[in-house]
């Protein structure tokens, strides 16, 4: 279970993001951001930040802990932004909480030494819960204490915003993987892929999502905790289809020794001109909109739904 606090003061809004988080100081003397559960995306984006997150948790990789808070639309009332007012009004009761890491920095693979080790597991867990948002525009990694700490899983999970084509998506690949943030680290040594693979899916057994699912509370819920345990362990099941894409994106991605400063922006655009990108089936280059897939799925999101994807697979 995730501890319960409860908010005693609005600090500041955190604008790097596009969700509006804000920082909150709780009952227990701890400093969280608090992720709002009235803001756009609507209480699954909450969903997918406590099931990925403390899936993360298990699997040993750094998450700061997550608490549920408890929110009095009050406390926003000496804010001057009309914005904020707005959204504590709609986050009445449970949000959720991220222990604040103070200082700590954005992820930057050329300035900060990661173990392909490690961002091969970080790259798998992404590709499992489709996450699209951990590209090297919008790393949501932090480095804090000298370590690498994972944010963010809100866009994750997100055939959950449509679950009546939900069962087509077992077997996607994640789209946007040719710019996920750790790829070129671990295309140094990509083996390290099949080894985080082969270690970390037999860890993901309908024990370890029960136990991770029960931390959601039911307010957020839509469907039953169950649906959520089988579509993950379908996805462990498929993961040739998903995971195989994944090392051919590594292959063609060039290793961060290669990467000189602007030399990732650089091939980013050349990717995008010449409109093809690595990933295979369930598509990773831009498409005919002429926007990479993971934008598009951001789009989808942020409409609620409205703007459909081109990349369901068929
Ligand atoms: N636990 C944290 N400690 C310190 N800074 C954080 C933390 N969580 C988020 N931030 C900062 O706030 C920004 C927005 O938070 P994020 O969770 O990425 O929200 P969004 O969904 O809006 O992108 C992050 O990019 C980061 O700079
Ligand atoms: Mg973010």
């Amino acid at each position: 279970m995730l501890r319960h606090v409860t908010a005693v003061r609005y600090a500041t809004p955190l604008r790097e993001g596009g969700s509006l988080p804000g920082l909150m100081e709780g009952d227990d003397l701890g400093t969280w951001v608090v992720k709002f559960s009235g803001a756009g995306q609507g209480p699954k984006a909450l969903v997918a930040e406590v099931i990925v997150g403390e899936l993360a948790r298990e699997l040993g990789l750094p998450m700061p802990e997550l608490v549920l808070i408890d929110v009095d639309p009050e406390l926003g009332r000496t804010e001057p932004d009309q914005e904020v007012q707005d959204l504590l009004r709609a986050s009445a009761g449970l949000n959720l909480g991220m222990d604040y890491l103070p200082g700590s920095i954005t992820y930057d693979p050329l300035a900060f030494d990661v173990t392909p080790e490690t961002a091969a597991r970080v790259l798998w867990l992404d590709a499992l819960t489709l996450n699209v948002d951990r590209s090297w525009r919008n790393p949501n990694l932090l480095v804090w204490g000298g370590r690498l700490w994972l944010i963010d899983h809100g866009a994750a999970l997100y055939p959950h915003h449509d679950w009546a084509s939900a069962a087509a998506t077992v077997g996607r690949v994640l789209p946007g993987v040719a710019d996920h943030v750790v790829l070129p680290v671990v295309a140094a040594e990509p083996a390290t892929f099949a080894a985080a693979d082969a270690a970390l899916a037999p860890r993901i057994d309908a024990e370890l999502l029960t136990a991770v699912l029960a931390r959601v509370p039911d307010a957020w819920l839509d469907v039953p905790r169950a649906d959520y345990v089988g579509w993950l362990l379908e996805r462990v099941a498929a993961r040739p289809s998903w995971r195989d894409a994944v090392t051919a994106a590594l292959a063609e991605a060039r290793p961060v020794a290669e990467m000189a400063p602007g030399a990732r922006a650089a091939a980013a655009i050349a990717r995008r001109r010449v409109g093809a990108g690595s990933g295979g089936a369930g598509g990773s280059g831009a498409g005919r909109s002429g926007r990479p897939d993971w934008l598009r799925a951001g789009d989808w999101l942020r409409t609620g739904g409205t703007a459909a994807p081109d990349n369901r697979d068929a």
